[in-house]
């Protein structure tokens, strides 16, 4: 019989070693730490070495969840990786992971959902687990963004780093994954996107056009509206009051939006995940490295309920519901 939940038995996350502060900024580009804090509560973001890749960073992360859990990359029997900056158009990360990490044979993808990625791909493997598809899954969000960057460009270059996260998923007779929501809506493409691909966009311009192209201001308002309907949403599916929540762990683009979302929940913000200010917007690894830091610094102990959100491009916008 399949199980009734899926649940996290361990996470796992990577960095790339070289940090970019805030200050390093302010020497190449018309910008101030000052206004990057107040604004977006940013301090420093890690920056991906020539050569390092999204799955480099998602390898490490993978092995790291692995080892926490005490189990072999033979034993996983799914692998779903959220990133919209794979290594290569094809194979997809997801396998390449797969084979560096030695699980060859399993089912392995990637989910482009933007900054919901990894939330996109819990979603995925958790209804793969229920159903009795795959018993232990592997949940990776990772990003190599800042090399869609233009670095003269201060209003979205100072916004954005590297890193990845990663979790191992298994089914379970308790709780577990209480409820999982993914939404997308196509119709504000042009807020949030980045216009080049294969089948369209190449120019002539430095990088082929490659860069992030973003109406911030236009994106926050958005983001907080979406996100405060998502979490009420999110309680209801898993029925649950906000009260019976421990911690937020929220997507990491914006202090100003984390504040918001912590607020309509009536939570204090010592009960959110902020690590925005260490990691910048990480997109599809934000939600994951958060995790990886909540359990390992202590924060988030088994038997507490977290609430996970995301949102970007796309527009996409996830969440999840679950007891650690
Ligand atoms: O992860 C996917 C989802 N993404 C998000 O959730 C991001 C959502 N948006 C945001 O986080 C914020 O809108 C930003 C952080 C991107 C921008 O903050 P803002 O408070 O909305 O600022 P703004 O874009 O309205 O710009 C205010 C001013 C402008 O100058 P004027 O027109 O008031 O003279 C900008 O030119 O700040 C200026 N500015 C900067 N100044 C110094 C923009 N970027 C910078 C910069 N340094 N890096």
């Amino acid at each position: 019989m399949a199980p009734i939940y899926s649940r996290i038995v361990a996470t796992g996350s990577a960095l790339p070693e070289r940090v970019l502060t805030n200050a390093d900024l302010e020497k190449f580009v018309d910008t101030s730490d000052e206004w990057i804090r107040s604004r977006t509560g940013i301090r420093q973001r890690h920056i991906a070495a020539d050569g390092e890749t999204t799955g480099d960073l998602s390898t490490l992360a993978a092995q790291r969840a692995l080892d926490a859990a005490g189990i072999k990359a033979s034993e996983i029997d799914l692998i779903v990786l959220g990133t919209t900056t794979p290594d290569i158009i094809f194979p997809s990360t997801a396998c390449l992971v797969q084979h560096r990490l030695g699980a060859n044979g399993c089912a392995a993808f990637d989910v482009n959902a933007a900054c919901s990625g990894f939330v996109y791909a819990l979603g995925v493997a958790d209804k793969f687990i229920k159903t009795g598809s795959a018993k232990k899954a592997l949940v990776i969000g990772a990003e190599t963004l800042t090399r869609m960057i233009d670095w003269n460009e201060r209003e979205t270059c100072v916004l954005f780093g590297d890193g990845a996260g990663a979790v191992v998923l298994e089914g379970s007779s308790e709780p577990g994954i209480y409820a999982t929501c993914l939404h997308a809506d196509g119709g504000h493409k042009e807020l949030l996107y980045n216009p080049v691909g294969v089948s369209a966009g190449f120019t002539d311009e430095p990088n082929h056009g490659v860069r992030i192209r973003m109406a911030g201001r236009e994106v926050f308002k958005v983001a907080v509206k979406t996100l405060d309907a998502l979490v009420e949403e999110t309680l209801s599916a898993g029925g649950m009051d906000a009260a019976q929540l421990d911690w937020l762990i929220p997507h990491q683009a914006n202090l100003r939006i984390i504040e918001a979302t912590a607020k309509r929940l009536n939570m204090s913000m010592e009960q959110v995940i902020v690590t925005v200010d260490q990691h910048a917007n990480t997109s599809a690894g934000s939600v994951p490295l958060a995790l990886d830091h909540a359990v390992r610094s202590g924060k988030v102990k088994r038997g507490q309920n977290l609430l996970l959100e995301a949102f970007g491009g796309g527009f996409t916008w996830a969440s999840a519901l679950l007891r650690y």
